[in-house]
C-alpha cells in the first residue's frame, strides 16, 4: 500500500480508465484517495474514461459516475446522491477539447437529445468565464455533500502567451480547505512541444481537498479581480509613485507635469505638502531620478 504524502508521483500510470482518452489520470491517485479517507461510495461527474470507476472497483468500494458524453451535464443535470466523497477532474480549460474530439456531439445529440458542445467546460474559450463556470460547477457539487463529506479536485495550471492561468488560484474554495497535494505530471501534452528559453514548463497538477464541517454555515475562499492605480494604493512610497509617473511619461517632463499627474490621487489627497514631498522625492533618490535641465526631470535607466 502506498502511503498518500503532499507530493504525489505516479510514474507508472497503473490499470483503469484509458490512457488513450487525452486528459486522463492515473487510477493511483484515486485509489490512494479512496485508501486515505476510507469513504464506503465515491462519485465523479466528469468521470471522463472512467478512471475513478476502476479505482473504486479495485478498492472494493461503490462508484457512482457520470459524464457529459454519457447523458449527464453537471451544469443543468440533477446530482442524486447525498456523496461522501466527490472526485472532480475538471478539463484544463481549453486545453484538451472534449465533445466532437474525444466523442461525436451528433451521436451524444441523438442519444440525449442535447449538443455537448453548449455545456463542454472545454469549449469555453474566455478565461474568466470558464472561472465562472467552474465555480459554478464546484458550489454544486459541494452543496451535494452530506456533512464531513470531502471533495478532492485534480486541476492543473495553464500558461499562454506568458501568462499564468491557474485553476488552483481562481477556484472557489468551499469548506473546510484540508489539503493541497502535488501531484507530478507525466507523459502530459505538451511533452513534446519546444519551448522558448523564457518558458518554465510545468511538470505538476494539483489537488485541492475540501471538506463540508458545517451542512448550512459554509465558509468561503474566492478571488477577486482588481486593477488599482499605484497613486491610490496602500503601499505605494513617493518615491515609487513618482517613478511611476515617469517611467510611464518614458521622457523627461517639467515639474507641473509631475503635479498634474500625482493631484487628483490618494497619494496627494493625503497630504497637504505633496508638492513638497514631490520635490523632495526627486532629491533624495539621485540613483533614479535625475535633472535634465532646471525644472525638468527623468528616470534614470537602470544599467542593462
Ligand atoms: C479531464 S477529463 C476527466 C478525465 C478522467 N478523470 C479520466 O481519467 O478519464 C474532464 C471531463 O469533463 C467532461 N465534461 C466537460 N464539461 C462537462 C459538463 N458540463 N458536465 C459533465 N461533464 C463534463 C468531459 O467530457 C471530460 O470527460
Amino acid at each position: 500500500m502506498r502511503k498518500l504524502t503532499s507530493i504525489v508521483s505516479y510514474p507508472e500510470r497503473g490499470e483503469g480508465g484509458n490512457n488513450r482518452y487525452r486528459g486522463n489520470c492515473s487510477p493511483k491517485l484515486i485509489e490512494d484517495l479512496i485508501g486515505f479517507f476510507k469513504p464506503q461510495e465515491i462519485c465523479d461527474y466528469m468521470c471522463g474514461s472512467g478512471t475513478t470507476r476502476d479505482a473504486a472497483q479495485k478498492c472494493g468500494i461503490k462508484s457512482h459516475i457520470y459524464d457529459l458524453h454519457s447523458g449527464f451535464d453537471l451544469l443543468n443535470s440533477e446530482i442524486r446522491e447525498r456523496p461522501q466523497f466527490i472526485f472532480w477532474h475538471p478539463p484544463y480549460w481549453d486545453i484538451i477539447k472534449y465533445s466532437d474530439v474525444m466523442y461525436k456531439a451528433s451521436e451524444v445529440e441523438s442519444k440525449y437529445g442535447y449538443d455537448p458542445r453548449k455545456f463542454d467546460l472545454s469549449r469555453i474559450q474566455d478565461w474568466d468565464k470558464f472561472v465562472e463556470v467552474m465555480n459554478y460547477a464546484m458550489m454544486k457539487q459541494f452543496a451535494a455533500l452530506e456533512k464531513g463529506g470531502r471533495m478532492a479536485v485534480l486541476m492543473g495550471d495553464i500558461k499562454k502567451k506568458g501568462k499564468l492561468y491557474s485553476m488552483l488560484s481562481e477556484i472557489i474554495k468551499p469548506g473546510t480547505a484540508e489539503n493541497i497535494l502535488i501531484k507530478a505530471q507525466y507523459n502530459c501534452f505538451s511533452d513534446n512541444t519546444q519551448y522558448s528559453g523564457s518558458f518554465i514548463p510545468i511538470l505538476h497538477e494539483y489537488v485541492l481537498i475540501v471538506r463540508k464541517d458545517n451542512p448550512l454555515m459554509i465558509p468561503i475562499i474566492t478571488t477577486k479581480k482588481l486593477e488599482l492605480d499605484i497613486r491610490d494604493m496602500h503601499g505605494a512610497t513617493w518615491r515609487d509613485i513618482v517613478a511611476a509617473v515617469l517611467e510611464d511619461e518614458g521622457r523627461s517632463v517639467p515639474l507641473s507635469v509631475l503635479y498634474e499627474k500625482i493631484e487628483p490621487y490618494k497619494k496627494a489627497r493625503q497630504n497637504q505638502w505633496w508638492k513638497e514631498k514631490v520635490r523632495q522625492t526627486l532629491q533624495l533618490y539621485p540613483e533614479h531620478f535625475e535633472s535634465t535641465q532646471r525644472g525638468m526631470w527623468q528616470l534614470k535607466r537602470a544599467v542593462a
